[in-house]
C-alpha cells in the first residue's frame, strides 16, 4: 500500500482537479419534508444524486470521492429510519456493485463496521473485493463512521502493533497507516450540502487542511453542475498549508522560468 503524505509534516501537491473529494450528503430529510413527504423518501432520493457524482467524479478524473451515509451518532434517530437506512445500503449495494465493477470503479468502506447485521457485512465483503482491482476512481463509503472512533481505532492498533511503544516513539508517520483511510490522500475539497456549517464527527484527522464549501442545496437537488460550482470555488482557493501569499508568488516565479 501506498504511503500517502501528511499535509502537516510535508506540503502536498495541488491540483486544479481536486484528487480527493469528501462529502457530507445532508438535507435528505428536509428534501422530502418539504414535499409533504415521509423523511425516508428523502434518503431514497438522495440515492440518485449519489450515482450522478460517483459517476461525474470519474468523468472528469478525480481519484477519490468519498460520501458520508451513516455516522455513529446517526444510531440516535428513530428506528423505523434506522432500519430504512440499513435496508437502502444493502439493497443499493446489490444493485449497484456489478455497475461499479464495469465502470472500473473501487469501492471501499470505512466506519465500524461490526454494529451491522451479517447480511450488510457479507455484502460489503463481497462489493469490496469485487471491485478491488478497479482503478478509475475509489469511491469510500462512510457507515458508521465517526472521527473520533477512527483515530481512537488507529491509536488502538498501532498499540497493539507496537507492544512496549513509548510515548516519544508516536509520531504521525506510526499513526497514519492505521487510520482508515491510509490508502488515500487527504480530502482535498470537503462539501457539505443541506446548508449547515459543520463537521458533525466526519474526517477529523484527515481535513487538517482539506477546503471546506457548504452549500444550502439539499442532496436530493445535488447534481454535476453543482458539483462543478464547488469545483469552480475550489480552484479559487490559495493553498497555502501555513505559508505566506508571497512565499507562494515567489515559488510560482521560480516555477515560471
Ligand atoms: C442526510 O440527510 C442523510 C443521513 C444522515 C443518513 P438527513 O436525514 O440528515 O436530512 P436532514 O438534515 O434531516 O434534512
Ligand atoms: C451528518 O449528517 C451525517 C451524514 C450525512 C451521514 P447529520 O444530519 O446526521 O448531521 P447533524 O446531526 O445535523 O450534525
Ligand atoms: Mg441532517
Amino acid at each position: 500500500m501506498t504511503l500517502h503524505t501528511s499535509s502537516t509534516l510535508v506540503v502536498p501537491e495541488v491540483s486544479a482537479i481536486p484528487r480527493h473529494v469528501a462529502i457530507i450528503m445532508d438535507g435528505n430529510g428536509r428534501w422530502a419534508s418539504k414535499r409533504l413527504m415521509p423523511r425516508v423518501a428523502g434518503h431514497s432520493e438522495g440515492l440518485g444524486a449519489v450515482k450522478k457524482i460517483v459517476e461525474e467524479c470519474r468523468r472528469i478524473g478525480v481519484e477519490y470521492l468519498t460520501v458520508f451515509a451513516f455516522s455513529s451518532e446517526n444510531w440516535r434517530r428513530p428506528p423505523e429510519e434506522v432500519g430504512f437506512l440499513m435496508k437502502l445500503f444493502l439493497k443499493s449495494l446489490k444493485g449497484e456493485v456489478s455497475r461499479l465493477a464495469e465502470n472500473d470503479i473501487s469501492l471501499r468502506l470505512i466506519g465500524d463496521l461490526s454494529r451491522f447485521d451479517s447480511a450488510i457485512q457479507d455484502m460489503v465483503r463481497f462489493s469490496e473485493e469485487k471491485t478491488a482491482g478497479c482503478k478509475s476512481l475509489t469511491f469510500t463509503i462512510a457507515a458508521n463512521y465517526g472521527g473520533r472512533w477512527d483515530i481512537l481505532q488507529a491509536m488502538r492498533r498501532c498499540l497493539d502493533a507496537n507492544p512496549g511503544l513509548i510515548s516519544e516513539q508516536v509520531t504521525e508517520e506510526l499513526l497514519q497507516p492505521y487510520l482508515s483511510m491510509a490508502y488515500a490522500p487527504e480530502p482535498d475539497l470537503f462539501i457539505r450540502t443541506g446548508g449547515e456549517q459543520r463537521v458533525s464527527n466526519f474526517l477529523l484527522w484527515q481535513l487538517a487542511y482539506t477546503e471546506l464549501y457548504f452549500t444550502d442545496v439539499l442532496w436530493p437537488d445535488f447534481d454535476e453542475a453543482q458539483l462543478h460550482k464547488a469545483f469552480k470555488w475550489f480552484g479559487q482557493r490559495e493553498r497555502r498549508f501555513g505559508r505566506t501569499s508571497a512565499q507562494l508568488a515567489s515559488l510560482a516565479m521560480s516555477d515560471a522560468v
